[in-house]
């Protein structure tokens, strides 16, 4: 290790997932906790805010604790003390940022508040060390569907966002409507693959004074149109089938948008990050389109794809070394737009 190297402590609490971690330079892991709240979350059939904020100051202090154990460090020992600030559950957020500065003040390091999105997009950089900015960047997440030219460390220039559902949303409401139950998502990917994705065709989301933002409200309400009608007239419904061809639906928007970006850009590296990256069908189709114009497809490994700590780090290690720094008073902001100055 020489004197170059930066070591940044990460936490990240903005929704259900209490975790932190310590990534070294912005792309390598030396720890990354991870405590999800999860099954306390799913009797209710999704996050309930309050009792997130309530499991989230349980946790913070061992998770934080557990990531420096396991990366053989002392409080005192890391470069800088960074935290999500936004967007998400303000409760949630509060909790990250209290305890973030608390640290920080605590052992004398410098405070970075990270944007939950940058840090998605930065999980890219932990497994493939040589992606480099301009690239672009589908972010498909629970709260946030964007696709976004990475023009450089930081800097965002927003090319697409969903009107109304995010694409994680869409997958938790269809879940529930076909009685899968939450998370959506993983449930959603594995009816899938048992079923036949051009059993039904429900519409692709379409936004009239743009090419391309997304709206996935319209494909929501076609599959509950769909099941209401199967229950008036007596039919029993395929959920694999829904499944599949809901998915089929969102991930054709997806992938179609994202190359239509990479074509009028001229890119030839394109990156996906966000909940909905772990997705087996969007991989795949993104994959498939990206070989078919020789672009280079980059994907975090799932445990990245999923709100954590690691991609927190590695975003904020190019705010370091730009000498952002946050002070004392950074505050939760829970509806914080991506490439927003503090
Ligand atoms: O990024 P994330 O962990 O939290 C937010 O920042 O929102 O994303 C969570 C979202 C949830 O909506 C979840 O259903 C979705 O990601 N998700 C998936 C899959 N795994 C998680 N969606 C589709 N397919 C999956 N395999
Ligand atoms: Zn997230």
């Amino acid at each position: 290790m020489n004197d170059e190297t930066v070591r940044i402590l990460a936490i990240e609490t903005s929704c259900d997932e209490t975790a932190a971690a310590v990534v070294q330079d912005g792309r390598e892991v030396l720890s990354n906790v991870i405590y999800t709240q999860i099954p306390i979350h799913t009797q209710y059939g999704g996050v309930v805010p309050e009792i997130a904020s309530r499991s989230h100051v349980e946790k913070i202090v061992p998770v934080v604790t557990k990531a420096l154990a396991d990366a053989s460090m002392m409080l005192e020992e890391v470069d800088a003390v960074a935290v999500t600030y936004g967007p998400g559950l303000v409760g949630p957020l509060l909790v990250g940022v209290s305890s973030a500065k608390a640290m920080a003040f605590a052992a004398k390091k410098p405070l970075i508040g990270v944007h939950h999105i940058e840090g998605h997009i930065s999980a890219n950089y932990i497994e493939h060390p040589d992606l480099r900015p301009p690239y672009v960047c589908l972010v498909v997440s629970g709260g946030h569907s964007h696709l976004v030219e990475v023009r450089d460390y930081g800097k965002y220039e927003i090319i697409a966002r969903t009107r109304d559902d995010a694409a994680g949303e869409a997958f938790d409401k269809v879940a529930r409507a076909i009685g899968l139950g939450y998370p959506g998502g993983p449930k959603i990917d594995a009816a899938a693959r048992e079923g036949d994705p051009h059993a039904i065709d429900f519409p692709r989301g379409k936004v009239r004074d743009s090419e391309y933002d997304f709206s996935f409200s319209g494909v929501k309400s076609a599959v509950l149109n769909y099941l209401n009608s199967c229950r008036m007239q007596g039919v029993e419904v395929n959920v694999n089938d829904v499944a599949a061809s809901f998915q089929r639906s969102v991930v054709e928007v997806l992938t179609e948008r994202a190359m239509m970006a990479i074509d009028e850009r001229g890119l030839h590296e394109f990156a996906l990050a966000g909940g909905v990256a772990s997705n087996t069908a969007l991989r795949l189709s993104l994959q498939k389109a990206c070989d078919e114009r020789g672009v280079r497809f980059c994907v975090p490994s799932p445990v990245y794809c999923t709100d954590n700590a690691a991609m927190i780090g590695a975003a904020a290690y190019h705010d370091y070394v730009a000498g952002v720094r946050d002070g004392l008073d950074l505050n939760a902001i829970p509806n914080l737009m991506l490439g927003e100055s503090r």
